[in-house]
């Protein structure tokens, strides 16, 4: 409700103006990854024939392009979500959206025209230059286009924590701990859960940064010949330290929108109580764990850690996913909830986050992992707690916001359009799932006659084709709102 209350009270029009831009900037880029994600589907399918290396560049571009797009759409919707009640500093709000967005523009530059295909973990030496190929040029607008991706949501943590600060006056309180403890007065201000989460997201992505900028000062260092090769254990450390947590912290982000605008639709508000609060404040221990389930098949790793990937990876969701789905449900059980797109969308959402976690939970387990790792299972996994679970979370508030603001009506095609995204998400995953468990590998341009890729991918292109229905109409609706909603955010600035 963060926002429609925000525009009630005629308070910060030009953060929503912010946010506005940061969503659909990554909506725009969201829907440009996908059709890179149908290509790819429909050459394993044989439907269309391109040399291998431009399967590897597609999919480096469309995994970079696609997981910036998602943080930067959730990381708008963080913005608008708490913009009733806390006052953001624009001006790092913008620096953080420029360098984003200069960092997002130089890696189709790499990629398209640099042919730079390393995937989009970079595994070291292959952001190598003359270690791996690819033209320096290339590398270096690669890796620039993740220093600066990384400056930029460096630059947003810090306005969100300094957006907190000027509330609440100390980190402790902003979250929540006296909730959590119980000594909060009757009447103290206590953050809204969509604001712990804020903090949190802030003081783990600031930690996140870290790791990503010591696993890229090796890779300038080596580029630019100071040193020789670097212990690619710790570079690949550093790598999942900053990825798999932005990831995460991407899903605790999308998490907090539906905190926002559930209550919109049940008319019940989601309290900030002891066990909600101590659920997200988990996730700052948590979400640090479960990147060593990267490593498992680097034997040099001491077991002990890949013990903690294990058993990190079994909780890294519980705390939070627990709140979420069961406060969900809660909050929309017998409340006469109304269905609508933002409606649909976030249980799809909550689905999406449960049921890949599952897949995830399956392929974290180390026996398991012996056998799955490097299949389509873990793109598998992936999707469906990003597509069908941030992803979607993200554009049910999306929606809700665009629709709020610019005081449009949805239609009931519009619901069946948000069905679609659902149904057709739901398939395309399904079907990453079966290659994996039949062996089909990861990262391979082509299909392996014995796992039945191609019909599996054939299939996934018919379902792709399905949600690219329903986010057709969903782009429609939001293109028609875009103005109005602009208008009243700028009418009350
Ligand atoms: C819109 C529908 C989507 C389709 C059709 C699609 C399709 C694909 C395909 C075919 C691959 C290559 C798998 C392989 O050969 O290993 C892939 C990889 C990947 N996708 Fe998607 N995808 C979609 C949405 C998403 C979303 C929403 C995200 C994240 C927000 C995402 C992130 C990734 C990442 C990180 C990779 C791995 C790239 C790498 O290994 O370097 N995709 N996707």
């Amino acid at each position: 409700m963060g926002a429609y209350e925000s525009i009630q009270n005629g308070r910060n029009g030009p953060a929503l103006r912010v946010a506005l831009v940061y969503m659909y900037t990554g909506f725009i880029l969201f829907l440009l990854m996908g059709l890179l994600g149908l290509l790819m589907r429909m050459l394993h399918a044989e439907l269309l024939r391109l040399p291998p290396q431009w399967y590897y560049r597609l999919m480096t571009l469309h995994g970079a392009g696609m997981v910036a797009a998602a943080l930067l759409a959730a990381m708008g919707g963080g913005i608008a979500a708490t913009s009733n009640r806390l006052t953001h500093d624009l001006r790092w709000l913008w620096t953080a959206y420029i360098l984003y967005f200069v960092g997002v523009g130089l890696v189709p530059l790499a990629v398209l025209f640099g042919g730079f295909a390393a995937g989009w973990t970079i595994i070291y030496p292959l952001g190598v230059a003359y270690a791996s190929g690819w033209t320096a040029w290339s590398t270096f607008a690669f890796l620039l286009g993740y220093l600066l991706v990384a400056l930029g949501f460096a630059a947003y943590c810090i306005a969100m924590l300094q957006a907190v600060l000027r509330r609440y006056g100390s980190l402790s309180r902003a979250l929540g701990w006296p909730v959590i403890s119980g000594r909060a007065q009757p009447g103290e201000d206590v953050p809204y859960l969509q604001e712990v989460v804020a903090t949190v997201v802030g003081i783990c992505g600031l930690i996140a940064v870290l790791a990503g900028a010591a696993a890229l000062v090796p890779y300038f260092a080596h580029n630019l010949n100071l040193t020789g090769l670097v212990d690619p254990l710790f570079v690949k450390e550093m790598i999942f330290l900053f990825g798999h947590t932005a990831v995460n912290l991407n899903i605790y982000l999308a998490a907090g929108l539906a905190y926002a605008s559930l209550p919109a639709y049940t008319g019940r508000p989601w309290k900030t109580t002891p066990l909600s609060a101590l659920g997200v404040n988990l996730v700052m221990i948590f979400v640090f764990l479960p990147y060593f389930h990267h490593l498992y098949q680097d034997f040099a790793q001491p077991v002990f850690l890949s013990a903690i990937g294990q058993f990190g990876s079994y909780g890294v969701g519980v705390p939070a996913l627990l709140i979420t789905v069961f406060g969900g449900l809660t909050l929309a059980y017998r409340s006469g909830m109304r269905w609508a797109v933002p409606t649909i969308l976030t249980f799809v959402g909550f689905w999406g986050w449960v049921f890949g976690g599952i897949g995830a939970v399956v392929d974290s387990t180390i026996a398991v992992n012996q056998v799955f790792h490097n299949t389509l299972w873990v793109p598998a996994h992936f999707h469906t707690y990003y597509l069908l679970g941030a992803v979607a979370l993200t554009w049910a508030y999306l929606y809700h916001l665009a629709t709020e603001l610019s005081g449009r009506h949805e239609s009931r095609t519009s619901r069946l359009a948000a069905w679609l995204y659902g149904i057709g998400g739901a398939g395309f995953v399904m079907m990453f799932f079966t290659a994996g468990a039949a062996g089909q590998p990861r990262r391979f341009a082509v299909s392996i006659p014995s796992t039945g890729e191609q019909t599996w991918a054939f299939l996934a292109t018919l379902f792709v084709l399905v949600l690219a229905l329903g986010l057709l109409w969903l782009t429609y609706d939001l293109v028609t709102r875009l103005g109005p909603a602009w208008a009243r955010a700028r009418g009350r600035a």
